[in-house]
Formats: structure tokens, C-alpha cells, sequence
């Protein structure tokens, strides 16, 4: 049976960050394990390339939507292809095959008396492309998720009858208890299915770039939601409701790796769009972690993030998955630290599995001219035991997602290796003329490494072929050292350059988090001048909507902020509030400014107006933002 794995598919707002990479290597680690099992394994990935996020964005940089978005979307596909990612489908979802597909699924929902036509009335997080009820935000107004504003959202909307199916997923829930790994976050899934499901609303009005919805129901102004259309892209590569190839079939076992952000739209939309097609539903959902960097989520505005094309030119891909795999335990937030990866670098992949291999080969070469060989490994008898006790529970670690823990176990194969050489000292017994027990010995960590380096092909695939290349074996070599717990009795060894060259210093400037600010801005308390109503009325005040906040380089007190500004446009606005917010919550909010104050440069970078805020004595700012949804441009006075 074939095994079909996804990633999510990659919004393409922003370039790719290494909690993509996380995301995208797990899935090829988890690929390559199958295929070393002897299993098909189908992979798929691809890009999200609708929505408005990614309209507003394309909008920013004032170019044609659909240019950006292959722009991206390359960048993603090359970043893969140089990571050596083995996936077999790429789908994006402005691909044609992909909206006939996904119309397609529209039309079956729709007749099947899935969809119907209401009037939503509710806050939507343009961030996250997600709508909330008032209950669910934070303080009525911030998305719960990510923490931003969100926009109060009236429009008319064809909703999906999700409450509809709320039975049938609970049961399903309880009919297949490990669909969702680790455990612990299927209880979160089944408290928000049994707090009731609300239709969802699927297609929106107020904004272009989607998929129209199909002509069956008739409605021009209307285009489908970005997550519908984003979750059908699983099956449209597979030929669903297009032309291309069907290979459906493939679905019946497919495993979807997905973010914690983004477990709800795949534990409770997928599932019920699925059945609402009366297709299969997935075999398992894996849910991670995030990498955060001083507790906060990695993200481009916020300009904390790490470019895994970075961490690769520096110490290489293998030394970079092995971190993020063997770092944090699936499902888990972890630290990206660079100084952390290199202490596990050098300590288990050059001390441990590298050294071992040194050893080997030296000693080889010098009592036997790298050619070892032996058939009696009695006085090795527990530590053979031992080691097959380890390698006969890997496959539960892997196949159950927890692949630090795979790493942990296998590591012990090999400080077995390094103890039974300290203890059973070859160099000694070659004194005492014992050269066919050293031989065994030898041959015995040749199978160690043997094992070790087929276990580890998934999670570290160049240093792993280096390393069967030495030892003269190759991945079909994987049933018989593995699964039937052999020893091969004799090697041909190649000497190779150092697997894990120590690393002695960092590689990578590290781009930590600009300091926060400590300059506070002047201010007066002294009344001002008295003017008149005429004079005021020079003054052009308008709403405009940040739609983009970013430090401004060599300043730790000033933001750069684009701001929409409606028909007016988008301007770009320096302001000196730093210190006082954090730019990741910035975005969405609504501001004031005066926009025919002169344009100038601050610190080199345009200002073309500036955005009020409160000064209190001690020098903070509070921005000044309507209480109230006000429309972007409408004036102030
Ligand atoms: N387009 C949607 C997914 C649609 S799937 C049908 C999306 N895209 S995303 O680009 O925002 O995120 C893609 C994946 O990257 C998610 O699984 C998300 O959790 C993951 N990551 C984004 N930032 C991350 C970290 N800082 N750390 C780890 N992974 C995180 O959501």
C-alpha cells in the first residue's frame, strides 16, 4: 500500500522561514523512512497563493498579484529542490487543475445540500484568514491566535453546514483515537467540537483574489475561502475532479504534518469537508511545535526569523536537520539557538558517531589493512543483545512521531560501540596476540555503524550514504541488517574525511532581536500657541489601516509603518513608538495621521506623514486609533 504524505501548502505573504523548513523536512525525514522500509511513499507540497494576506501583500510591493506569487512560490520550490526534499507533487493553488478541482467540490457540497446562502456577521483575522466570533476573540477585538486586531466583517456568504456533521467527527474521533499525535492535542480538538460547531462561512465578496465560486450556483461576486480552496489542494494533484491522472487512491493512507497554528482548519474542516465528498478521511494528523525566539513566534515582521538557506550554507543540511529533529521532542515550541546546535553537533555527531567511525577505520587499517572479518562474536554476546533490543524499537518511535526520540535511542548503539572499545581495550588483546577477537570486535562496530548509518539515512541522508560508502553497504542492505537483526560478517572499508568536522565557532551572524529602544521621545508640557479653526483645518487627518511594521535599521526607537489609506493609498509612515509596541501586533490596527505634513527622511527612510499618538510625562506613546471600526481614509476633525 502506498503511503501519501502532505506538508501544508506555504503561504506565499513571505519567504521562507526555518519553521517552514521544520514543517517540510519532518514530512522528507518521514518519506525517507518509508522508502527505506521498502514502502511507496508519495509526498506532496506546494504553496496557498489566494486570500487577501496575500493580496494586501502583493499590494504593498505594488506588483501583479500573480507575479508575486510565482516569485514565492519559486523561491519556496528552490529552497526544496536544494534541500535535496524528495517530494513528488508540487502543487500551487493558482494551478488551473487546482480551481477546476476545487469547483468541482463546491458543485458536489452544493448539491448535496452542504451549502447555503446566509449573511455573515463577525470579526475576520486577515492574518490568519480565519472568521471569529465575538466570544472567541480576545478582548472582544484581537484574533486569539495570533494576537492581532482583526476587522469587524459583515457580507453576504454561503456557509458550510459543519454543525451538520459534528456527530460523525466526534465519533470518528472516538473510533480512531491516534489520528492526531501527540495525544494531547486531539482533547484540545474534541473540547472545541463539543463546545458546537458553527456553519462556516466559504466563500467571500470583498475582495478578488480566489477561486470564483462554480457556475451551478450562480453568483458572480462571490470567491471561495482561501482554506477551503487551500485544503482541497491534498486531492486536486491526485486528479480529484480534474483531468489529471487519478491516483486517489493513494489518499486512503494519507498522513498530513501540520503546525499547532493551524491543527483546527485540518482536524475539523478537513475531515468534514471529506466526508461531505464521501472520501476517505486521513490516517493521521502530526501535529509540532513552533521555533520561537525569545519566547516569541518566528515571523518577518517581526524580524526575528531565521533563514534556513542560511543555517544550511553555514553548517550544512544534515547538521541542520539533525538539530531541529533531535532539539525539541515533537510537538513541542523550541528555541532556535545557534550556540545549541553547535554543542550537539560536536558533541554527538563529531564525538559520538564521527570519532566512532575514526576509530574504526584506524584500527582497521592498521591490524587489518581495512579488511575485517568474522563469524564468532560470542564474548560480545550481551552487548549484541542490547543492541538489537535498540534497533527493534525504533520503528515504534518513528512511526509513532516522536523522532527525538528515535535519535535518542539509536545514539545509545553507539556509545555502546565507543564503551566496548574503552573496555575490551583491541590495542591490548593485540599484544596478547588476540587478533581474531579484535577482528570481531572490529566487525561488530562495523555493524553498529552499518545499522546506525541506515537508521540515520532519513534524518541526516548525505552523511549517512558517506558513511555506508566507508563501511561498503548500501540501503538494500536495510531487510537484512535490520529487520532480520543479522550481523554481516565481513567489511571492506573505504577511509573517508572526517564525517563531523568540530565546529569551533558560529558560522552565522546571529540575527537576533534588535534591543528595545531606551531613549524616550521629548516632550513639552507647555500649551502651544493658540490657533484658529482655518488654521487647524490645514491640517489633512485621515484613518488609514497599518498594513506592514518594521524596525527602522540603526534605530532602536523608530518603526517604519505602511499604512492603507484607502482610495489615498498606501503610505509609508516613520514613527518613533518602538518602545511601546510590539510590531507583530501592530498590523491591522487602525491609526490617525496627518498626510500633507512635507515628506521627509528620518534616519534616511521616507515619512510621508505622521501618525498621532498620546505623549505621557514619562515619555509613552499610545497611539491614537478610533474606537470604533472607522473606514480607512475617512477623515478627522
Ligand atoms: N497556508 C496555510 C496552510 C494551508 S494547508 C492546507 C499556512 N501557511 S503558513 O505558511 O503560514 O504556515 C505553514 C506551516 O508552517 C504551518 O504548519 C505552520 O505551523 C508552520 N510554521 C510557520 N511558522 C512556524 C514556526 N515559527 N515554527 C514552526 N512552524 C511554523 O498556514
Amino acid at each position: 500500500m502506498t503511503k501519501y504524505i502532505t506538508t501544508p501548502i506555504y503561504y506565499v505573504n513571505d519567504i521562507p522561514h526555518i519553521g517552514h523548513a521544520y514543517t517540510t523536512i519532518l514530512c522528507d525525514m518521514f518519506k525517507k523512512y518509508q522508502i527505506l522500509k521498502g514502502n511507496e511513499c508519495i509526498l506532496l507540497t506546494g504553496t496557498d497563493e489566494h486570500g487577501q494576506k496575500i493580496e494586501n501583500s502583493a499590494k504593498l510591493k505594488n506588483i501583479d498579484i500573480k507575479a508575486y506569487a510565482d516569485e514565492i512560490s519559486s523561491t519556496f520550490r528552490s529552497l526544496w529542490d536544494s534541500f535535496d526534499i524528495a517530494y513528488d507533487y508540487y502543487v500551487r493553488t493558482t494551478d488551473d487543475y487546482h480551481s477546476v478541482g476545487v469547483k468541482r467540490a463546491f458543485e458536489i457540497m452544493f448539491e448535496k445540500g452542504d451549502i447555503y446562502k446566509g449573511y455573515y456577521e463577525g470579526n475576520y483575522c486577515i492574518s490568519c484568514e480565519t472568521f471569529f466570533t465575538k466570544r472567541q476573540l480576545v478582548d472582544e477585538l484581537h484574533c486569539p491566535d495570533c494576537g492581532k486586531r482583526t476587522s469587524p466583517l459583515k457580507e453576504e456568504s454561503y456557509f458550510f453546514r459543519l454543525s451538520k456533521y459534528e456527530d460523525r467527527l466526534l465519533e470518528w474521533y472516538k473510533e480512531n483515537p491516534n489520528v492526531i499525535l501527540p495525544l494531547h492535542k486531539k482533547n484540545e480538538v474534541i473540547k472545541f467540537i463539543e463546545n458546537g460547531l458553527s456553519d462556516l462561512s466559504i466563500t467571500r465578496s470583498t475582495f478578488k483574489w480566489g477561486i470564483e465560486i462554480p457556475s451551478c450556483v450562480n453568483d458572480e461576486k462571490h470567491i471561495i475561502y482561501v482554506w477551503l480552496d487551500a485544503l482541497l489542494s491534498y486531492i486536486t494533484p491526485l486528479g480529484f475532479g480534474n483531468d489529471k491522472p487519478n491516483r486517489m487512491e493513494i489518499f486512503s493512507d494519507a498522513t498530513h504534518f501540520v503546525g499547532k497554528d493551524i491543527l483546527r482548519f485540518h482536524a475539523i474542516y478537513w475531515p468534514v469537508f471529506l466526508m461531505s465528498l464521501e472520501l476517505p478521511l486521513p490516517k493521521h494528523i502530526f501535529v509540532h511545535g513552533w521555533w520561537i525566539r525569545d519566547g516569541i513566534k518566528m515571523s518577518k515582521s517581526i524580524g526575528n526569523v531565521i533563514n534556513p538557506k542560511d543555517v544550511a550554507e553555514a553548517y550544512g543540511t544534515d547538521i541542520m536537520r539533525y538539530f531541529l529533529i533531535r532539539e525539541v521532542p515533537f510537538g513541542q515550541d523550541g528555541d532556535f539557538n545557534q550556540k545549541a546546535l553547535i554543542e550537539r553537533s560536536n558533541a554527538e555527531l563529531s564525538d559520538s558517531l564521527g570519532n566512532l567511525l575514526n576509530r574504526l577505520l584506524g584500527m582497521s587499517e592498521k591490524y587489518f589493512n581495512l579488511k575485517i572479518k568474522s563469524s564468532n562474536f560470542s564474548y560480545l554476546q550481551n552487548e549484541i543483545n542490547e543492541v538489537e533490543k535498540i534497533i527493534d524499537s525504533l520503528d515504534f518511535y518513528m512511526e509513532n512521531m516522536t523522532p527525538n526520540r528515535y535519535l535518542e535511542e539509536l545514539w545509545k548503539i553507539f556509545n555502546i560501540a565507543n564503551i566496548s572499545i574503552t573496555k575490551y581495550a583491541p590495542w591490548e588483546m593485540m599484544k596478547h596476540n588476540k587478533s581474531d577477537e579484535v577482528a570481531s570486535l572490529l566487525v561488530f562496530i562495523a555493524n553498529i555503524l552499518a545499522k546506525g548509518a541506515l537508521m540515520l539515512y532519513p534524518i541526516i541522508p548525505n552523511a549517512s550514504s558517506k558513511l555506508m560508502n566507508a563501511l561498503g553497504i548500501t540501503k538494500d542492505d536495510f531487510t537484512n541488517l535490520i529487520t532480520k537483526n543479522n550481523l554481516l560478517t565481513s567489511f571492506a572499508l573505504e577511509k573517508i574525511p572526517p564525517l563531523f568536522p568540530k565546529i569551533e565557532s558560529p558560522k552565522m551572524q546571529d540575527n537576533v532581536l534588535k534591543n528595545l529602544p531606551t531613549n524616550t521621545q521629548n516632550i513639552t508640557k507647555d500649551l502651544k500657541e493658540e490657533v484658529n479653526i482655518k488654521q487647524f483645518e490645514k491640517l489633512d487627518i485621515r484613518v488609514g489601516r497599518v498594513i506592514e511594521a518594521k524596525n527602522v535599521e540603526n534605530s532602536t526607537k523608530l518603526l517604519v509603518l505602511k499604512i492603507d489609506f484607502g482610495n489615498l493609498g498606501v503610505r509609508q509612515i516613520v514613527s518613533g513608538i518602538a518602545k511601546f509596541y510590539k510590531i507583530e501586533l501592530l498590523e491591522n490596527t487602525l491609526v490617525c495621521a496627518i498626510i500633507n505634513l512635507k515628506p521627509s527622511k528620518i534616519l534616511g527612510v521616507l515619512s510621508e506623514g505622521m501618525i498621532l499618538s498620546a505623549s505621557s510625562e514619562d515619555g509613552k506613546l499610545t497611539l491614537i486609533s478610533p474606537k470604533d471600526e472607522a473606514e480607512v481614509g475617512s477623515k478627522v476633525s
